[in-house]
């Protein structure tokens, strides 16, 4: 059920139930991080492979020394510059961290996020929380509280509703080898902000698809259930699926081949981060609206830029 009602999550939180929660990336499902009562309802509900690690909510980067150690000054230094904030660290992990959230990995994602609801609803809590995004696994994540509950219909007894996501794609990962950030995830916050702050990130290569250190790097992932292609001449695509029913994902301009009706888009004045903000639920209403195809455009490869058309190239991918 869709609630403000803080006090109902609560309940079910400290009852080792799960809640899902509104963060500014996307709604989380979330439970109590040290209770594996909670953590396996988590992975039920959403089907998710337990080779997949959760990502740990943090009250305050003041919680950092309770669930990890061996802190690189970089990490500490980025926590400072982007907490509460789009942006989740993986350090080693202290053993108080159940290895359902680590997935057995020696190391644990957190974050602060940035929303007062669920920043209110930490407060109130004994523990941290560990929350995937509220979406059954290998879909595109939920921007609203009714996302979330078209997904998990009654499975879900307590969704807190906190609006529309304001960042609207998920946050972005970074972990540390020999105190070097390594970025694992692309996310809503910009490489372009993290480098101005901490100078080059290096890019993780050599991804095992089978063990990945972020599966956001999957190349098949937050996908559409309808068949999605990505490209940079939409015209082209348009011509050679003319015999179909198509939807178009675009960055500011309609097409003129197509009623307003069967296009998204994403921001009309040429705003990336306005257009990340309203990626996914352009992807849900495209979904829900029986086309044999979706086409979207690339975005300009810059800032945000860089963030949608990742997510893009892995909706369009084939399994
Ligand atoms: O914005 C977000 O990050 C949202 C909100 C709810 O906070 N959460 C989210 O969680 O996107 P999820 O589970 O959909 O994605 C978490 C990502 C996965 O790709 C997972 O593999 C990676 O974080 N991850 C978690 N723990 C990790 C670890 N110890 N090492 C490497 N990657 C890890
Ligand atoms: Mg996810």
């Amino acid at each position: 059920m869709i609630t403000k009602d803080l006090n109902a999550a609560v309940n079910e939180l400290n009852a080792e139930g799960i809640v899902a929660i509104p963060t500014e990336t996307v709604y989380g499902l979330a439970g109590n991080a040290f209770s594996s009562t909670a953590l396996k309802k988590i992975f039920d509900l959403k089907k998710r492979p337990l080779f997949n690690p959760l990502i740990v909510h943090l009250k305050s980067a003041e919680q950092l020394e309770m669930v990890a150690e061996n802190i690189p000054e970089v990490a500490i230094q980025l926590a400072q510059e982007f907490w509460p904030g789009p942006l989740t660290l993986v350090l080693k992990k202290k053993s108080i961290i159940p290895d359902l959230v680590s997935a057995g990995k020696d190391t644990v994602a957190v974050r602060v996020p940035n929303h007062p609801l669920t920043l209110e609803l930490l407060a109130k809590l004994d523990f941290p929380l560990a929350a995937p995004s509220a979406n059954p696994f290998g879909s595109i994540s939920p921007t609203t509280a009714k996302h979330v509950e078209d997904y998990f219909q009654e499975n879900l007894s307590v969704i807190l509703d906190g609006g529309d996501c304001q960042k609207g794609i998920e946050s972005t990962i970074i972990g540390f080898e020999n105190n070097q950030a390594i970025l694992y995830r692309l996310g809503s916050l910009s490489i372009e902000k993290i480098e101005e702050k901490i100078g080059k990130l290096k890019l993780k290569n050599n991804i095992d698809e089978s063990s990945p250190e972020a599966p956001g790097m999957l190349s098949k992932h937050y996908a559409p259930a309808t068949s999605t292609l990505f490209t940079d001449d939409i015209e082209k695509l348009i011509a050679q699926n003319s015999g179909k029913k198509f939807g178009l994902l675009l960055f500011k301009n309609y097409s003129d081949s197509l009623p307003h009706s069967q296009q998204e888009i994403l921001s009309t004045n040429g705003n990336l981060e306005e257009a990340a903000k309203n990626l996914y639920a352009a992807m849900h209403r495209l979904d829900k609206m029986n086309l044999d195809v979706i086409i979207a455009e690339y975005f300009p490869n810059e800032g945000l830029g860089k963030t949608i058309n990742d997510k893009l190239k892995r909706a369009s991918t084939k399994d």
